[in-house]
């Protein structure tokens, strides 16, 4: 994993932190909250670290996957939750050709912790993973100096998936251009749900609502 970002807290610390937060009133299921209104089943999570956000979508009645390359943060999620499915993997290359989700969540940054020149091949690899309808979900902080919407929107355009939607912040306050963090959504180009910001007719996706660049 060279030229990975290293994580400063990992496993059982890391998982502390958000407990600290949630402590003092802070709603840290954002993005859990984010991934059940898209009213779908399945849900691989993506550089899932400690399972932190699949622990609670499983509370919630969804089917989750988590896959992580960090067998420190894994070793968190699966004494968290034994019963759920773990999986110490790189999502570079990861096989997932056999996999079928209605939901592909890369939450808490994942795309800015990639090794640098990799993110490509996640978002194909991912986007490989999305059976039609499906989505693509990712937050992270925006860089103009590293990674900004217009390249994420070209790495998924490679990965021949379109932008559905854009947040500001997993609330779904609504997007800015020039905000420092995005929540954005794409679907394999094709599907239905909106190819390049013009709806088509939904063949039994869901549209999450208009984008307001
Ligand atoms: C900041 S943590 C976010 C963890 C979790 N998604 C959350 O929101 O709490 C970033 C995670 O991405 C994982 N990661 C980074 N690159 C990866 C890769 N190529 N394959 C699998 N996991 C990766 C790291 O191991 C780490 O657990």
């Amino acid at each position: 994993m060279a030229g990975r970002r290293p994580l400063v807290v990992r496993g059982d610390d890391y998982d502390q932190r958000f407990q600290e937060l949630a402590q003092t009133g802070v709603d840290v299921h954002g993005e859990a909250s984010f991934v059940k209104v898209l009213g779908r089943r399945s849900v691989l999570d993506a550089g899932c670290g400690t399972g932190r956000v699949a622990i609670e979508l499983a509370h919630r009645g969804m089917e989750v996957v988590g896959i992580d390359a960090d067998a420190a943060m894994l070793a968190t999620a699966r004494r968290r939750a034994p019963e759920l499915d773990w999986r110490l993997a790189d999502l570079t290359t990861a096989d997932l050709s056999a996999e079928s989700f209605d939901v592909v969540l890369l939450a808490g940054n994942v795309m800015i912790f990639l090794a640098p020149g990799t993110e490509a091949a996640v978002v194909a690899n991912l986007a490989s993973a999305l059976r039609p309808g499906g989505l693509l979900v990712a937050g992270f902080q925006l860089d103009e100096r590293g990674l900004t919407v217009e390249i994420y929107d070209d790495l998924c355009r490679a990965g021949g998936l379109s932008l559905v939607q854009r947040y500001a912040t997993w609330d779904r306050e609504p997007w800015r251009v020039g905000g420092g963090y995005a929540v954005s959504t794409h679907a394999l180009a094709g599907d239905g749900v909106l190819v390049d910001g013009e709806p088509e007719r939904a063949q039994g996706a869901v549209i999450v609502g208009p984008i307001s660049a």
